[in-house]
């Protein structure tokens, strides 16, 4: 085990590459349940959840006893043979989608990364389509693979830098545009844009790309109207709709999707970081008369769906549903913005939204602009206080302003106290000038 002092020392000489941008200096030494101990000594109470993957919290015991377990009896066998992690967790999450009406005959393709996944979920609307443009949303994020971050229109760091490369693809990908003037997509007027769009250019697209509650782009949930119109729009062109819930799946939002809260039956959903219970985890499912299409080695991955991942997983799964945590993110989630709500008019809070434990609170300057400056003395305040939270919310333009939006997404089964003394910290920080 390091010392304080050897973490000194591997801090100084700066291992890691910079381009990632950590929220604090410190090193964790301990995470369990919503609270995490740092090599100094600091104990922060936990809004991020290793960026919404930690739904029954940190080192969550039964989940580390699956790990363990499958570790010393199968590793990694890639797709040389089956293994039954792996069909345990598709045969779970197909019942659940079975028993929530969702459609009863899905196949799934495991893979690592959410982004992997989405770039997977594109090769099979390709295929299955034969068509070869997409659509996605202002303000999505999708992930950091090339084609993700073409994909992507929320935070100009992500794809600025390739720009020049990533223009051939995007030529194929159409972003449905409505940034309001305060630089928040509002998904409820997008429709009538894509409405247009698809008039032109219907039978050129294979797929749809929509996050039900947007993540990056600022913890926008979609109208449960704009959720119907672009379900009809995509059934009415023979276009595929693919729901991202990598953020927003497995009980977050307060059901166990996101697309749910809008009354909409996806064709492909693509989900992640909860999934792999705090290992790398992730993937897609499709009804099989879309999987089908795909021919033999047309797609595949050496680590996707590996069985400690997907016992990981399977154990968070089967805590998150024995322990009601979909309906507890809901009620905790209500808790959260009623305590935070009449906030609205005061310190620059211009609204607080979102479903379940995935709430976003927006800061705007006196002059109603984005007030991305102000969200991060407020963070940097919570921090000197012992509470991590990130931020999120899309960029205007040109402009570097990216994240007016305080996030809070702490685990879903975090104790009422806790939650308390996050909120107080919270509170106290907004009073940061
Ligand atoms: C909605 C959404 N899509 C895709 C991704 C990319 O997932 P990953 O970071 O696992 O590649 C993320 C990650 O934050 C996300 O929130």
């Amino acid at each position: 085990m390091l010392t304080e002092n050897d973490v000194r020392v591997l801090q100084a000489e700066r291992l890691l590459a910079e381009v990632v941008g950590f929220e604090t200096d410190e090193v964790v030494r301990h995470a369990l349940g919503s609270i995490v101990t740092t090599y100094r000594g600091t104990r922060f109470i936990d809004f991020t959840g290793g960026i919404a993957v930690h739904a029954c919290g940190h080192g969550h015991p039964e989940i580390v006893a699956a790990i363990v377990e499958q570790a010393a009896s199968v590793l990694h066998v890639s797709d040389i043979m089956r293994h039954t992690p792996q069909l345990e967790l598709a045969h779970w999450i197909g019942d659940l989608l079975q028993k929530h009406h969702h459609g009863s005959d899905w196949q799934f393709q495991f893979m690592n990364s959410g982004s992997e996944s989405i770039d997977t979920a594109a090769k099979l609307a390709l295929k299955a389509t034969g068509r070869k443009k997409f659509v996605a949303f202002e303000g999505a994020f999708h992930g950091r693979t090339l084609f993700a971050s073409a994909l992507s229109r929320s935070k100009y760091a992500h794809w600025d830098a390739y720009e020049e490369f990533l223009a051939p693809l995007r030529a194929s990908i159409f972003h449905v545009n409505n940034i309001g003037g305060d630089g928040i997509p509002r998904l409820q007027d997008s429709m009538a844009a894509l409405e247009e769009l698809l008039e032109q250019e219907g039978s050129n697209i294979a797929a749809v790309f929509c996050e039900a509650q947007q993540g990056e782009g600022g913890y926008v949930p979609m109208t449960k109207e704009a959720g119907q119109r672009l379900s009809e729009l995509t059934n009415q062109h023979g276009i595929l709709l693919i729901s991202d819930e990598i953020q927003s799946g497995f009980g977050r939002t307060g059901k166990w999707f996101a697309f749910e809260h809008l009354g909409i039956e996806p064709d492909m959903i693509v989900f992640g970081k909860a999934v792999g219970g705090g290992l790398p985890l992730a993937g897609v499912a499709a009804q099989r008369d879309l999987m089908e299409r795909w021919k033999l080695g047309e797609h595949g991955t050496t680590f996707g769906g590996n069985p400690v991942s997907c016992a990981a997983g399977l154990a968070a799964l089967r805590i998150i549903e024995r322990d009601n945590l979909v309906s507890q993110a809901s009620y905790h989630g209500e808790y959260i913005k009623q305590r935070l709500e009449p906030l609205i008019g005061h310190h620059g809070v211009v609204d607080v939204r979102g479903n379940g434990l995935m709430i976003g609170v927006e800061l705007q300057t006196s002059d109603g602009l984005p007030d991305y400056l102000r969200v991060e003395r407020v963070k940097i305040a919570a921090r000197n206080q012992g509470l991590l939270f990130l931020t999120c919310g899309a960029n205007i333009g040109k402009l570097d302003v990216d994240n007016s939006t305080i996030r809070l997404i702490p685990a879903l089964n975090t104790h009422e106290e806790v939650i308390n003394e996050g909120l107080r910290i919270f509170k106290e920080a907004l009073e940061v000038d």
